[in-house]
Parts: C-alpha cells; structure tokens; sequence
C-alpha cells in the first residue's frame, strides 16, 4: 500500500483504500492452486460488493455465492453468468425464489426441508425445475469465532445430521426438483487445515451413503468457504493460503473422480487488499490513557466492536515522514456515541499528532459491506488503485 505514495495521493479521509494489483495477485494464485486439482471456486458477494472488484472477479470466470436476491441480482450485473451463480441463506423468501428460477441461476444451497417444500411449489406454478444442492451442518467446530462458526448443529444452518435421509428422500422424489449436489459451510476465519479435514472426511461418508441408501452420485458437492488470512502481520503472507485448503481437501476427500468440488471463498480474497484510512483528529489525554481520535468510526467497520477482530493499524505519516520517532501507548477509537466504537486498546504507536494518517488494515472483507451510516455518518470515500494496466 505504501508503493502508492499514500501521502501524496490528496484522498479524503475516511475512507476504504484498495490495492488492485494485490487482488489480481490473489486471483491468479488462487486460479492457479485450484486448477490443480480441477476444483471451481465461487466468490461470496457477501464479503464486499464494490463495482471494480466484483467485475474483476467476474471477469476471472469465478462462480458467484449470494445469499440474498439483492445479490443475485447484482451478481448478474456484474458480468457473473447465471449458470454459475448459487444462492444460500437460511430464509429465502418467495419472491427471492422465484426471481432465481426465473434467471435460471445454477443452483438453490438449501437449508431445511420447508424450503424445498417452498421451491418445489413455487417452480411447478413456473413449470420449471430448480436445481438443489442440499446444505448440510457437519456438526464440525471451525475454531473460530462463535459469531462465525456455522457448520455445528447448535446453529440455525443447514439440514442437520438426523434429518439427511428424509431430505435427500424428499429431494430426490419432488418432481420440479433436481437434486445436483451437497453444500457445507463451516464457518470463516479458519486458519486451521483440521477442520477442513474434518469437513472432507464427513462429505465422503454423506456421498457414499447417497450411493448405497439412494444409489444416487451427486454431481458435484461445494464446502463453502472459510479460509482465513493473517490479520495481524498483513504484509507476511498478504495471498491467503489457497493451496492450504485444496491440498487438505484433496488429500482427505474420497469421493468418485466424476463428482466436482466447489468452493465458495470470500474474505480470503478480498479482506489483505482493502484499507480503512482515517485522520488524526485529536490526540486526547485521559486518565492513565491517550486516545486516538480518528474520523473513521464503527459505522465504517464494525468488525473490532461486533467480533473484537484485531487489524493491524499503522501511523502512515509517522512511518514514512518521521521515522525513527519515539512510541507511545495508544486507545484508537472513533467519534461514534458508543464505548464499543474503538479500533483496538493499549496499542503501541509513534508518537501520533493530529492530521497524521491511520491505516487500519486487511478491512476489504466484511467492512464496508457492513458499514453502515449510524449515527447520520456519510458513507467514507472509495479509492481503487493499480500501478499496472
Ligand atoms: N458461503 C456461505 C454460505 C457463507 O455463509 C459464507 C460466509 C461464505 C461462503 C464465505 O465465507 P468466507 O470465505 O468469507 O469466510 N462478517 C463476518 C464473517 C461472516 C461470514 C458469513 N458467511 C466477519 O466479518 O468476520
């Protein structure tokens, strides 16, 4: 990010920073770990839906994952085909379904025995037949955040365990259904291979027992996607470690060649190439304690108050203009009417004067996808930067 002469750059503050050269380098290391083993990788529109970086992903012919109609509708605004979009989410309403089969989206990832219910009704008034991946919960801890955990039978997704056979049944006998496939999703920020071990092990044993119950081979089963990245040392491995998923996959799946792996990756992606930049309001002394006072706040991103994530955050302007400067112990927080509106605690800085620039890195997934304006804040500035093309 320094590369771009951020100081000089005349941007105003806050606002989200996006390094384009770093997502076309975690795009083609990702297109070249996944075609080694022939596996087909849907983005999650979820994780940020920005114009340029949605259409580059388009234009890598990535699949799409959305998990509402807005998405949808926007995936096929971007350039996504409709033969490679799926659409989960726990509450898929009529309309949504519709609007889908309408598309001809390639597949509904469908959480429970009523919703198949509710496609089944809706695509015989449309004479059509909707392609279903049936999602499963693994009852697998992700050891991650629980906010983030999804895959355990305590959570509201997916078919749970007990309830496999009367699903798999019911899709398999609904006329204007075509059963295709089984989904998983187990949660995000997985820094772990076990878990994906794990997941491997149990979709092997869910697709032979659709052989053997069923005599039913699915064309294809997706495991979601949950890679995580490196929050606090974002410039060590800033490319998410793909070939850390696919090898675990590859090497624990048992499964006939004919059937093909999906997967649906966000945040790994997209969150090492986004920034929040914010200004220096004020350097506040309290008592036993300085804050920083920047004008980015928890509207911008929440995920430190919702999740207490940690991102890294530098002084640009004490690094690159005064280095060498003494440090101090610093609260970083926002101007949001709320206690919880702060970046991180106790945090040791350059000494920090007002007008310095803040980075508050690896914030390109799940940050302005979830800002918000509370507080009747404007929505911060985009900036999209590349040194090639
Ligand atoms: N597929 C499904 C069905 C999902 O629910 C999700 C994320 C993904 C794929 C993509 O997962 P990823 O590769 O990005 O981990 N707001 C939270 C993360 C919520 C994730 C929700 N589902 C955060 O800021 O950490």
């Amino acid at each position: 990010m320094k590369k771009y002469d951020i100081l000089n750059l005349n941007i105003s503050t806050p606002c989200y920073f996006y390094d384009m050269d770093l997502l076309n380098k975690t795009l083609d290391s990702l297109q070249e770990a996944a075609k080694k083993h022939d596996y087909l990788v849907h983005y999650a529109l979820k994780a940020n839906y920005e114009e340029p970086i949605v259409k580059e992903i388009a234009s890598r012919n990535l699949g799409a994952d959305c998990v509402s109609g807005g998405e949808v509708d926007f995936a096929i605004k971007m350039g996504f085909e409709p033969s490679k979009i799926v659409y989960a989410g726990v509450g898929k309403t009529p309309l949504e379904i519709k609007r889908a089969l309408q598309i001809d989206i390639a597949c509904f990832n469908v959480e429970s025995i009523e919703e198949l219910d509710m496609i089944q009704q809706i695509a015989e008034r449309m004479n059509k037949t909707a392609t279903v991946a049936l999602r499963i919960n693994p009852d697998i801890d992700a050891h991650t955040h629980h906010y983030i955990t999804t895959g355990l039978a305590e959570t509201k997704f997916g078919i749970s365990l007990p309830m496999f056979d009367l699903a798999v049944k019911k899709a398999l006998e609904l006329p204007n259904i075509k059963l295709a496939g089984l989904h998983f999703h187990i949660g995000s920020q997985i820094t772990l291979a076990d878990p994906y071990r794990l997941l491997s092990v149990k979709a092997s044993e869910l697709v032979a027992e659709l052989k053997n119950k069923f005599q039913f081979t699915p064309e294809y089963i997706n495991l979601g996607g949950g890679l995580g990245i490196d929050y606090d040392n974002p410039d060590n491995e800033p490319v998410a470690d793909f070939s850390m998923l696919f090898d675990t996959v590859s090497q624990h799946l048992d499964i006939d060649s004919s059937i093909k792996v999906h997967f649906e990756l966000g945040r790994s992606i997209v969150a090492q190439c986004g920034t929040l930049l914010a200004s220096v309001i004020y350097v506040k002394n309290g008592v036993g304690k300085r804050f920083i006072i920047v004008d980015a706040g928890m509207n911008d991103l929440i995920r430190p108050a919702l999740y207490e994530a940690h991102h890294k955050i530098e002084n640009l302007t004490a690094d690159l203009m005064r280095p060498g400067s003494p440090v101090q112990t610093y609260d970083v927080v926002g101007p949001i009417c709320e206690s919880s509106d702060c970046f991180d605690r106790d945090l040791t800085l350059p000494v920090t004067q007002s007008g310095d620039l803040i980075a508050i890195r690896s914030a390109g997934a799940y940050g302005s996808a979830m800002s918000s304006t509370y507080n009747m804040r404007q929505p911060a500035s985009r900036y999209f930067f590349e040194t090639k093309k």
